[in-house]
């Protein structure tokens, strides 16, 4: 079917200049940008998108990390896109992603992990509405 997916290109790959890469990758891969915009996230933007992790361990740290720069937000659209996505981006951490993938190419380390993606129809859903309202989405 298909399926639209929130994709975050997280501070360090912004910092390391490679938005066009992955969007390159995305695109080769029939993922389409249907909207898209870059942002500095405020604590309570990033903490309200991570809402779910908030009593992990790691909750902090991820929050100062997504404010730690700007961020570049897309929704992507595409047959199976929320797999089709979670398969470009390797695993969480990168040094279990697999080669070829984008974390396994461009990041440094569970935290510092290049991208975000969502990882089902519902939570897709959910984290579209919470950076786009549905007038700045363009699907044809
Ligand atoms: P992301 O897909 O953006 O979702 C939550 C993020 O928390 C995850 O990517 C990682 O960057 C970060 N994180 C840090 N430690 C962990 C961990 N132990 N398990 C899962 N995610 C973690």
């Amino acid at each position: 079917a298909i399926e639209r997916t929130l994709s975050i290109i997280k501070p360090d790959a912004v910092a390391k200049n490679v938005i066009g890469q992955i969007y390159t990758r995305f695109e080769n891969a029939g993922l389409k940008v249907i909207a898209a915009r870059m942002a500095q996230l405020s604590r309570a933007e990033a903490e309200g998108f991570y809402a779910v992790h908030r009593e992990r361990p790691f909750f902090k740290d991820l929050v100062d990390f997504m404010v730690s720069g700007p961020v570049m937000i897309q929704v992507l659209e595409g047959e199976g896109a929320i797999l089709k996505n979670r398969d470009l981006m390797g695993a969480t951490d990168p040094k279990k992603a697999e080669k070829g993938t984008i974390r396994a190419d461009f990041a440094d380390s569970i935290d510092a992990n290049a991208v975000h993606g969502s990882d089902a129809d519902e939570t897709a859903k959910v984290e579209i509405a919470y950076f786009f309202p549905a007038l700045n989405v363009y699907s044809r």
